[in-house]
């Protein structure tokens, strides 16, 4: 398989670990450093991915604004993140939880993205 879809694949799964986090730091399971820490290795490999996808032939230009839009949600996540831990406001923390929704939705679209990319771009075997 190639590097984009893979790379989406794993981006997607991490940020499935972080809204895990997310609520666990929530309810006061853990404390902040493992969901801070995951937040930036979320943001590099959505970077990765967004320059994966950015350069890929074919181009598929829904993917290409779909992941640079998740680079910019996750960077506002991670500004409203140490907004919350600074101020101690809910409402910043509501923001934040909001923006997490966003991005796993634009992530849940670019799964079935993917999986249309990878019919087009399949070379059709002859006979
Ligand atoms: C790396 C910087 C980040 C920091 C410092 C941070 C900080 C926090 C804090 C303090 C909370 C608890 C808020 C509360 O008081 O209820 C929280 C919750 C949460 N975070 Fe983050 N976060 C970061 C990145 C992210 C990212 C990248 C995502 C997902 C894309 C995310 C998703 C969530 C979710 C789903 C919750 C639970 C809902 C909520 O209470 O807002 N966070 N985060």
């Amino acid at each position: 398989m190639r590097a984009g879809p893979v790379l989406f694949r794993v981006t997607s799964a991490v940020l499935g670990v972080q809204m895990l986090l997310g609520g666990l730091l929530t309810f006061g399971f853990i404390s902040v450093e493992a969901h801070e820490a995951a937040g930036f290795v979320l943001l590099v490999l959505a970077i990765a991915t967004m320059a994966v996808w950015l350069t890929t032939k074919p181009s598929f230009r829904l993917m290409r604004v779909l992941t640079v839009m998740i680079v910019v949600l996750i960077l506002f996540q991670i500004i409203l993140g140490f907004a919350t831990l600074g101020t101690g406001s809910q409402a910043i923390a509501l923001i934040h939880f909001v923006n997490a929704l966003a991005i796993f939705g634009a992530t849940i679209s670019g799964t079935f993205l993917v999986l249309r990319w990878n019919q087009m771009a399949r070379v059709p075997k002859l006979i």
